[in-house]
């Protein structure tokens, strides 16, 4: 066996994140770490890499037993992660990256030639041909995170740890870092990988070992494993079937929000969009296509250069976000690590701040309203906590996730616009979150809502908007809202060519 946990124990104040947690790794395996939110997945991972210190418990590699005080000392015994944010620097080249601490040098200084074609040589072993001296940044996430992952190798090189990396990556990226992934559990790689998609999962790893409530509830080959049995290991219950398979058919929606000709050079071509109230809108189309620039823009983020945008009452102005909210617009944006969260605030007043900041800073909230304001959507999204006063940095990354969404919610916007929402988020939680947005649209909200997720789309929408290369080229509406006309439009292929 290549790395081997006995009844590893973690504690945080109030919190036994991890119980007794037993964990086999074998070389030359794809290992999925699964569980809700919370479960303890990524407290697990950084009891490995010495992020954390273990409060219990063993972890031997290769049968000698190790306790590494940091991530490095973690590297220098074999164990390298790779996070789902790309942790490596974009302003420095794709070899400084692949190089940093290990440059090789001559006389003492940076030998920048041999760096140059040691990070070709490290990048052709994993097909790729890159400019090393452009900077990271400048190429896609998936390239990037394939150097973050040919970095982790390097410096390891028994144990590969991925913690949620396929994230933020569309179909055609995952399955080049998928097949990454393969070549190097090929070469006898212990890898892994965690991850809220089942189908990833079902698609790449050979074992599959699931955590709840901070105590391993199984292992299993994945091959033997079915979606239902897997989901139950999670919940610990059957998952009720809450999701509708497409949105009540509640016809049509008193007119509320018109916009016209809006767009904005380099990013959105002018289109115009109407939304009734109480209606959803959702928004499809590939990683790149423009959904998220069509959000920004009606948020004023980035605000638009052509067109208008009107209610009933007359033309709203959208100039910038603080216009936007006070016209009633909300925007939950995908990135909560830099949109998001306040790190060091309590999760009540990460949920009160944006309503704080709406009503001016002079005029506090009374404390009672905000803890009955923080209570009340702890409850209704059950969010995992030991209480509101917790710092929400401590929180799992999908609670993280739920109390950004909270915090719009607390503002009782007219228009909420939510990029991803159900990003990171387990499939306890996606059910719930599709049924608060049923719930939100008979108080009268109305929602635009954006999702890589077709199914979730068709869950939720009463309107789909197809979106390719920045323009808006489909609306489908009704009957007509169904997952091969949504594939057709995204691809712009004829109907007979989609499987
Ligand atoms: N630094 C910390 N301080 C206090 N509590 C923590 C800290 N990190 C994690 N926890 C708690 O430990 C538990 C397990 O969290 P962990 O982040 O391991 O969950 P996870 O399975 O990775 O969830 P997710 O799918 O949401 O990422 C949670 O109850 C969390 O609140
Ligand atoms: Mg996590």
């Amino acid at each position: 066996m290549l790395l081997t946990i006995r009844s590893l124990t973690k504690l945080f104040p109030g919190t036994r994140a991890l119980d007794g947690v037993d964990f086999d790794l074998k070389a030359g395996e794809v290992h999925a770490l699964l569980g809700e939110n919370g479960a303890g997945k990524s407290t697990l991972i950084k009891c490995m890499t010495g992020a954390y210190r273990r409060d219990g418990g063993t972890v031997a590699l290769e049968g000698a037993e190790i306790d590494p005080r940091s991530t490095v000392e973690a590297q220098d015994l074999g164990i390298g992660t790779v996070y789902q944010e790309v942790n490596l620097l974009p302003n420095l080249t794709v070899a400084q990256n692949l190089m940093f601490g290990r440059e090789p040098r001559r006389l003492g200084l940076v030998h920048t030639r041999a760096m140059r074609a040691e990070a070709r040589a490290m990048l052709r072993d994993y097909g790729l041909e890159l400019d090393v001296d452009r900077d990271l940044g400048s190429y896609p996430v998936a390239i990037q995170q394939i150097v973050a992952i040919a970095r982790a190798v390097a410096l390891s090189g028994k144990v590969l740890i991925l913690d949620e990396p396929t994230a933020s990556l569309d179909a055609a990226e995952v399955r080049m870092v998928f097949d990454v992934v393969r070549g190097l559990r090929d070469r006898g790689l212990g890898i892994v990988f965690v991850s809220h998609f089942l189908d990833q999962v079902f698609d790449l790893t050979d074992r599959v070992t699931v955590l709840r409530n901070g105590r391993k509830v199984a292992t299993e080959d994945t091959a033997a494993l079915d979606r239902m049995r897997l989901i139950q290991h999670m919940l610990g219950r059957e998952l009720e079937a809450v999701t509708h398979e497409t949105a009540p058919d509640r016809g049509p929606r008193p007119p509320m929000l018109h916009f016209q000709d809006m767009g904005r050079r380099g990013a959105v071509e002018p289109f115009d969009m109407a939304v009734g109230q109480g209606e959803v809108v959702g928004l499809a189309g590939l990683l790149g296509s423009g959904r998220t620039e069509t959000a920004e823009l009606l948020f004023g983020v980035r605000p638009a250069h052509s067109g208008t945008a009107r209610d009933q009452a007359g033309p709203l102005n959208l100039s910038a976000p603080r216009a936007a909210i006070a016209a009633g617009f909300g925007f939950a944006p995908e990135d909560r690590k830099t949109d998001g969260i306040v790190a060091d605030l309590t999760i009540r007043e990460n949920i009160v701040l944006g309503l704080q900041a709406r009503r001016g800073w002079a005029r506090p909230i009374p404390r009672t309203e905000q803890n009955r304001l923080a209570d009340d959507y702890i409850k209704r999204l059950d969010i995992r906590t030991t209480g509101r006063e917790k710092r929400i940095g401590e929180l799992s990354g999908g609670n993280q996730q739920k109390v950004v969404l909270a915090r719009w919610l607390a503002m009782n916007p007219r228009f909420l616009i939510l990029d991803e929402p159900t990003r990171g988020i387990d499939v306890g939680a996606h059910a719930e979150i599709v049924r608060l947005i049923h719930e939100l649209t008979e108080q009268g909200m109305s929602l635009l809502v954006i999702s890589s997720e077709i199914d979730e789309l068709i869950a939720v929408s009463d309107r789909v908007i197809v979106l390719r290369d920045r323009r808006h080229v489909a609306e489908l509406e009704g009957d007509a809202i169904a997952a091969d006309r949504i594939m057709q439009a995204i691809a712009a292929v004829a109907p007979q060519e989609v499987a």
